[in-house]
């Protein structure tokens, strides 16, 4: 011990899982949960969970028009799930706590991909247990291409110059092994970590071309806000939210990402001297500033991209087309107890929400916290990407004028979305993306009739 040296362990990039044929066949994949060790940090070996492998999970790839086979086989000695975050696919198969996978068995999704190109996520759902399951290392991104996006002249090769960055935080006993939640206050704040880690790692360092770059950013961690930007202030072009591209890139110094929300940046290292580059600079709310991660630049790479002004045309849902408005308060102390939303915590035998299929709502979120308790929530609706109306009654951010699953509510803040519940019935789930939060109950069911 005592010898490691920060910035040093090049980045991990999980293995690619994909069937891209462009004839839309099946593509089958397969995903283990399973127990392992991992060196997260420093010089440890960390007892953790796993994808195919000892810590997060492969990334799938899949196109637009896709037809879908996977194969889930939970070989943890505890029920878990798998939800795909950001998907909209038939509820039996949505992966949340009502599609449970008990220990030594398997479980079989199918789905045909209806959705634009994106940057999805998939992490495990069982009632209570998502939080721990998550921390343990079970998650995955989830990419979904197309034409629109084959046809954009941006960075697009995995791990070449197109890279995905998962980032969480994480804290340790002494001994290396994860602290999950250990008071009250882990449960009321969210689990904060002191550690960063980027797609599994402490402090890892990214050689990238000299030129442009695409980052798809997931925020990975359970509780933890972060504004991510770069050591020496450089602006970036964001060009995708949770559900895909913006209508055009956004020029940014930094994203803010509650817990579960992506966002696609590109980021120009031509400037750069060789052997040099900036850091990732993450700044935790709450917790302290860090630098996750160092890019080192390489040679200048042979592909030059023409950077488009219009990435696409984007469905805009119209307030006059909803049909109803429903109100939602994130309540971080209500009548019944703790974390609740409308003053009621989950239960699996209550359906909250009737929603009718076909049609558009509103759904208008408040955060009421004040006072000593003042705590962000993180809305995330399972079946939709929905879009954001305004935000305290103006209008969002131009970053935030696109596809989006998961929304970040300030305490004090009113956000109201739109979104249209389309070709699935069935129960899906509400609920606070603060991990902690969710397997306390802060989560509700929506059937689509
Ligand atoms: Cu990413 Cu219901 O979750
Ligand atoms: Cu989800
Ligand atoms: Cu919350």
């Amino acid at each position: 011990a005592g010898d490691y040296q920060p910035f040093t362990t090049p980045l991990p990039v999980p293995p690619l899982l994909e069937n891209l044929s462009t004839d839309p066949g099946t593509a089958s994949f397969s995903l283990t949960a399973q127990r392992g060790k991992s060196r997260l940090v420093k010089e440890f070996l960390t007892p953790t969970m796993g994808y195919n492998g000892n810590y997060l999970g492969p990334t799938i790839r899949v196109r637009n028009g896709q037809k879908v086979h996977l194969n889930v086989l939970n070989k943890l000695d505890q029920q878990t799930t798998l939800h795909w975050h950001g998907l909209h696919v038939p509820a039996e198969f949505d992966g949340g706590p009502r599609q449970p996978i008990a220990p030594g068995t398997s479980w079989q999704p199918k789905f045909t991909i209806n959705q634009q190109a994106a940057t999805l996520w998939y992490h495990p759902h069982a009632m209570g247990l998502t939080g721990e399951h998550v921390y343990m290392g079970l998650a995955g991104l989830f990419y979904i291409e197309d034409e629109v996006a084959d046809s954009l002249a941006i960075p697009k090769t995995y791990g070449v110059d197109d890279f995905p960055l998962i980032i969480q935080d994480r804290r340790f006993f002494q001994d290396g092994t994860l602290a999950y939640v250990q008071s009250m206050m882990d449960v009321m704040h969210g689990l904060i970590g002191n550690i960063l880690l980027v797609n599994g790692t402490e402090w890892p360092v990214l050689e990238v071309p000299g030129g442009l770059v695409r980052l798809r950013l997931l925020n990975g961690s359970n509780s933890t806000i972060y504004r991510i930007g770069f050591g020496d202030g450089r602006r970036f072009l964001q060009i995708a939210t949770d559900g895909g591209f913006l209508e055009q890139p956004v020029g940014l110094t930094e994203v803010l990402l509650s817990p579960g929300e992506r966002a696609e940046i590109l980021v120009d290292f031509s400037g750069d001297t060789k052997g040099n580059g900036p850091g990732l600079v993450v700044d935790q709310l709450p917790g302290g500033r860090h630098e996750a991660m160092r890019f080192q630049v390489g040679p200048a790479p042979s592909t030059s991209f023409a950077l488009p002004e219009k990435l696409v045309t984007l469905d805009w849902l119209q307030e006059k087309d909803a049909v109803q408005t429903r109100t939602f308060s994130m309540e971080t102390f209500s009548q019944s107890g703790p974390l609740a939303i409308n003053g009621k915590h989950m239960d699996m035998n209550r359906i909250d929400e009737k929603v009718k299929l076909g049609t558009t709502e509103i759904w208008e979120i408040s955060n009421l916290s004040t006072g000593m308790m003042q705590m962000p929530h993180s809305m995330h609706l399972h079946d939709v990407q929905f879009q954001v109306l305004d935000r305290n009654g103006q209008p969002p951010e131009p970053q935030e004028r696109g596809r989006k699953d998961t929304v970040l509510i300030l305490p004090g803040e009113k956000v109201r979305i739109i979104a249209r519940f389309e070709d699935y019935t069935g129960i899906y789930m509400y609920h606070c993306h603060l991990l902690e939060h969710e397997d306390r109950g802060m989560m509700g069911q929506f059937e689509v009739v």
